[in-house]
């Protein structure tokens, strides 16, 4: 059967670091590791249509957003199928068969989903197509057999939900879905990166990103304001690492190297951060330093979307080239599915006979 991935995102923005270090990195090192024998990246408009139905026009600007900041970081066509969520109608009939397998209490109980419920200020009126959005990420997951999901840990609940649709679609079907697994960045710092203003999470809303295509001096700004340590005024004051934003940056994306090119008086991050907690390192110097490190892993990405850029036709058409592979493998499992379900009549020539058999003996 071999190893299939599928992932995606949701196109309500351009994508920033927090997607670059939480996932997309790692697509890219997935994609060329020749691990994997199909790889569908997925541009979930349908899915951000479910809490931006009023507003299509952000979400059909965003496509393409989504498009040049795949490619740019790597994501190659000719290794990977890069395709649009909505124009793969397959994955609305999986999700209307799955319905059937999901209660209510148990999509309430789905954590992204309530906490997103509650930052969208949806608790007394619910779009039923959001509330039910897992049982579509479900059928994005299962329609192309993903073995593999790479990921945030914010979308683990929604493994967990699509594992036990799988589960509960095998055992009253047989077996005909793959059981798929979340693979988890890898490092803890990756995890979750701050916003630059040190709250939990990069979100557009809090305009506390840096997008994969700000330009060097955007980037500069917001390395240079972003939260440290409240507590630590002066240079020779201690200062804590802890919840520090520019040392979780670092924790992310900083490596020996980078310490040999731009601050070889220290040879890694832990003396650094030594010496920010005993006192006598500016936040100054800290930033400048991530400045630098960032600014080196962002160049060839802004390089590589300024050469896309020029021929914008060449990625919609890779996209259309992309839903009409995508559709192809969504038929195949459909297929399969709705024989598993018994509604394959007119392929199902013992069905036929068995009726005729019943008619013909009156
Ligand atoms: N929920 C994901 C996000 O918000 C996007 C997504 C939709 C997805 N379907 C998926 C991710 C299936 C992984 C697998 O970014």
């Amino acid at each position: 059967m071999g190893k299939i991935i599928l992932t995606g995102d949701r196109p309500t923005g351009k994508l920033h670091l927090g997607h670059y270090v939480g996932s997309l990195k790692r697509r890219v090192e997935l994609q060329n590791s020749g691990e994997y024998d199909k790889i569908f990246i997925m541009i979930a408009d349908a899915q951000a249509l479910t809490d931006n139905a009023d507003n299509p026009e952000k979400v059909r600007q965003n496509i393409i957003e989504v498009a040049l900041d795949y490619m740019s970081c790597g994501l190659d066509p000719a290794k990977s199928t890069l395709f649009i969520q909505s124009q793969v109608p397959q994955l609305y009939e999986l999700t209307a068969y799955y319905m059937n397998l999901v209660t209510v209490s148990r999509l309430q109980r789905n954590p992204t989903v309530k906490s997103e419920i509650q930052m969208r200020n949806f608790e007394a009126s619910i779009p039923v197509g959001f509330f039910t959005y897992p049982i579509s990420q479900a059928s994005d997951i299962t329609a192309f057999q993903a073995t593999t999901v790479p990921v945030g840990e914010d979308q683990m609940p929604m493994l967990e939900q699509t594992r036990e649709i799988v589960h509960k679609f095998n055992s009253v079907y047989g077996e005909t879905l793959t059981m798929p697994n979340i693979l988890l960045p890898d490092n803890q710092a990756c995890m979750r990166l701050p916003g630059t203003d040190g709250k939990a999470k990069m979100s557009k809303s809090l305009g506390n990103c840096i997008y994969l295509s700000d330009e060097p001096e955007e980037v500069r700004k917001k390395i240079m304001s972003m939260y440290t340590d409240p507590n630590h005024i002066r240079v020779q004051d201690p200062g804590s690492i802890e919840g520090n934003t520019v040392f979780q940056y670092l924790d992310a994306f900083s490596r020996p190297e980078h310490f040999e090119r731009y601050l070889p008086d220290y040879a890694n991050l832990d003396e650094l951060k030594a010496h920010y907690q005993r006192g006598g390192l500016g936040d100054v110097k800290v930033k400048k330093f991530l400045n630098n490190v960032l600014q080196e892993e962002l160049e060839p990405i802004r390089a590589r979307r300024k050469e896309l850029q020029k021929d914008i036709p060449a990625i919609y058409d890779i996209l259309n080239k992309g839903c009409e592979t995508a559709r192809e493998a969504a038929a195949k499992t459909l297929h399969d599915v709705r024989a598993a379900m018994k509604i394959n009549y007119f392929e199902d020539a013992a069905l036929i006979a068995e009726q005729a058999e019943k008619y013909g003996k009156e």
